[in-house]
């Protein structure tokens, strides 16, 4: 080999020069670059795992106070779900001790769940940590409650697998035919009497989100099965698309963005939880509020009967309650369709220190435009706060005016009774008070004063008013029969 000698070595460094200082650059430029990049895999991987198991958590560790151990900057946030917090419409809005009375601010509402335990105690909701002492210290437990209640308020997954011999779904299945106070004392006595709590949301070995509640389970096969199209959930579509095989399973098939959102909706939904029959989601045709009325209007008790939750005390008729159907509605707005969780708005990225940690602080976002919404709209807070107050007061209006309606609705009915209308005479005012009344309750029941899904909300309210004006008419019109 012809190796070039010292002096033809120092001609081609000298004719190159600016080539290699470009080369030598490049190199160093490299190397920089490579190391930096290490270093903030490095700090991510920490991030990731940036905790030491002190505490070995299983699926029987339903305190929190154990998973604060290894994980103390997520249960210091989820401690502050007992602070008290207030928005306009949001949060609590009564004393320290107790929520407000919902029923007392909307004498509508009272009149409307009139032959129902909500027309005796139905308060404003609060934060996490209170929920198992208020579900305990409603006034609606004077009327006699059913172990379905639990579902979603304590961390019940030990004591389902108990009762149905390790097997959680047999053992949830028992629970709805026991009663609300022999159940909730098994709870305590095996030492869960917790809120919602890590190992509810968490898999204690990986920590990846997950469900757990039986009756989500259920109502997402059954969502799943259903024609309905969900392209706010892809996963469903993926597995339709593979043709539909064996069951629709959330925890292994859903995409993380989604688990974001399933987590809260094993409890933010409306459903059915009495005596008759196990804790019901009504998904089987869909999420919108005609497809889980024809849910329930399908659906036969064993007498035959088509179901109803109460018969109202002053029409007799039976009529549907609604329940919180957070899920159901945020469904069908543009943040679901765009892939915005609730975890997004209500449990947004915070920084401490070097780590990026998910508020455990779940409450309204309005507290926190900053981190929750300010991630994504680059408008200033107050114009933020602006544009979701038009969204509010409008549903507002329009939920008072569907509040009037209703109670005229129930005053025309009893009017025509005290006149001497039979029920049958009356059969289509008092369909249509069923009608109106489900409509109005999603809405009021729903907790973001039709934020979710503005649009839909507004159209919900539109045609329950109309179903309750046209069942005036109804109530009138029996006069004129055989005339
Ligand atoms: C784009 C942001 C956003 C998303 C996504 C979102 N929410 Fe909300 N949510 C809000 C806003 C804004 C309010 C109104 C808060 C207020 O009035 O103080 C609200 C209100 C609520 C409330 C009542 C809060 C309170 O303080 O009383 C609950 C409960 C709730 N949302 C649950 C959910 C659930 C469950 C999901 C997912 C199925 C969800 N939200 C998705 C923004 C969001
Ligand atoms: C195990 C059932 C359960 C799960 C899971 C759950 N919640 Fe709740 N949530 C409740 C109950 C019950 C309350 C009302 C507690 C009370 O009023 O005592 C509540 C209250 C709230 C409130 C009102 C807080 C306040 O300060 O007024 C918000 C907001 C909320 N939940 C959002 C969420 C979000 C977002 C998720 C998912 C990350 C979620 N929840 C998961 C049952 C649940
Ligand atoms: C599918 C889940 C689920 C079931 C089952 C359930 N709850 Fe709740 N409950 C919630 C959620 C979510 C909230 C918070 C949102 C709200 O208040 O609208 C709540 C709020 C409450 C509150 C506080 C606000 C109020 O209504 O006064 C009480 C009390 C309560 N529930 C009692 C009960 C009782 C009694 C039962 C059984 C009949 C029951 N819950 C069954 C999910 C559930
Ligand atoms: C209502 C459901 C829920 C409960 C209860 C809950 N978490 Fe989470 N947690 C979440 C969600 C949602 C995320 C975001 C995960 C994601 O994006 O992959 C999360 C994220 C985390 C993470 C990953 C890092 C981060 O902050 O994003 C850790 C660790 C964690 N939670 C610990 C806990 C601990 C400890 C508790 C109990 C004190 C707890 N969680 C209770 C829903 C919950
Ligand atoms: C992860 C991103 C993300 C977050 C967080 C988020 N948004 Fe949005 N928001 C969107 C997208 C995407 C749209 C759809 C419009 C678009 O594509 O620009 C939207 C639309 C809206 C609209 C118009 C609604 C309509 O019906 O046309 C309002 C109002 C809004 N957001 C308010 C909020 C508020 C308030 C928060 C915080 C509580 C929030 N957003 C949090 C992404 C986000």
């Amino acid at each position: 080999m012809n190796l070039p000698n010292k002096k033809e070595l120092i001609e081609f460094i000298a004719s190159n020069r600016k080539h290699l200082l470009i080369l030598t650059g490049s190199v160093v430029a490299t190397i920089l670059v490579t190391a930096l990049l290490v270093n903030i895999f490095q700090r991510k991987a920490e991030g990731m795992h940036q905790y030491v198991r002190v505490a070995d958590v299983g699926e029987d560790d339903t305190d929190p106070a154990k998973w604060g151990l290894n994980w103390p900057r997520q249960y210091d946030s989820y401690k502050k779900t007992a602070i008290s917090t207030r928005t306009r419409f949001g949060g609590h809005g009564g004393s320290e001790a107790l929520p407000a009375e919902k029923i007392e601010r909307d004498p509508w509402l009272k009149k409307m769940f009139l032959g129902y335990a909500f027309a005796i105690d139905y308060r404003d909701r609060r934060g996490h940590a209170y929920m198992l002492q208020d579900q305990e210290n409603t006034d609606r437990q004077t009327k006699p409650q059913s172990g379905s209640c639990l579902h979603c308020h304590g961390a019940v997954m030990p004591l389902y697998r108990k009762l149905g011999d390790g097997d959680a779904i047999k053992g949830f299945e028992k629970t709805h035919a026991i009663s609300y106070k022999d159940l909730n004392k098994q709870l305590h006595d095996m030492g869960h009497g917790h809120a919602v709590s890590c190992v509810d949301c968490h898999d204690p070995k990986t920590m990846a989100v997950r469900v757990t509640r039986p009756g989500f389970i259920q109502g997402i096969q059954k969502l799943a099965n259903s024609k309905t199209a969900t392209p706010h959930l892809p996963s469903i579509e993926q597995w339709r698309a593979d043709g539909r095989k064996g069951q629709y399973d959330p925890n292994a098939m859903a995409s993380r963005n989604e688990m974001r959102s399933f987590t809260c909706g094993q409890c933010h939904v409306e459903y059915y939880c009495s005596s008759g029959f196990p804790l019901t989601f009504p998904w089987g045709n869909g999420l919108t509020v005609e497809q889980t009325e024809a849910y329930w209007n399908n659906t036969k008790y064993a007498s035959g009967e088509r179901f109803f939750d109460y018969k109202h005390k002053l029409t007799g008729a039976p009529v549907l309650k609604a329940q919180h159907p957070e899920f159901e509605l945020w469904s069908q707005g543009i943040h679901a369709r765009s892939g915005v969780s609730c975890a997004d708005c209500h449990m947004p990225y915070m920084r401490e220190g070097a780590t990026k940690i998910s508020d455990h602080w779940v409450r309204s976002p309005l507290l926190n435009v900053n981190r929750a919404c300010q991630s994504c709209h680059k408008q200033s807070e107050s114009e933020i706060q602006a544009r979701v107050a038009i969204i509010q007061d409008r549903n507002q209006a329009l939920l008072q005016r569907g509040g009037q309606a209703i109670s005229d609705l129930i005053d025309a009915i009893v009017a025509a009774k005290k006149e001497g209308a039979s029920d049958a005479d009356l059969q289509m005012a008092l369909e249509l008070q069923r009608k109106a009344q489900w409509r109005l309750d999603f809405i009021a029941a729903e907790n973001s004063m039709g934020f979710h899904a503005p649009q839909e909300a507004a159209r919900v309210l539109g045609e329950a008013s109309d179903y309750a004006r046209q069942g005036i008419v109804a109530a009138l019109k029996w006069r004129t029969k055989g005339r």
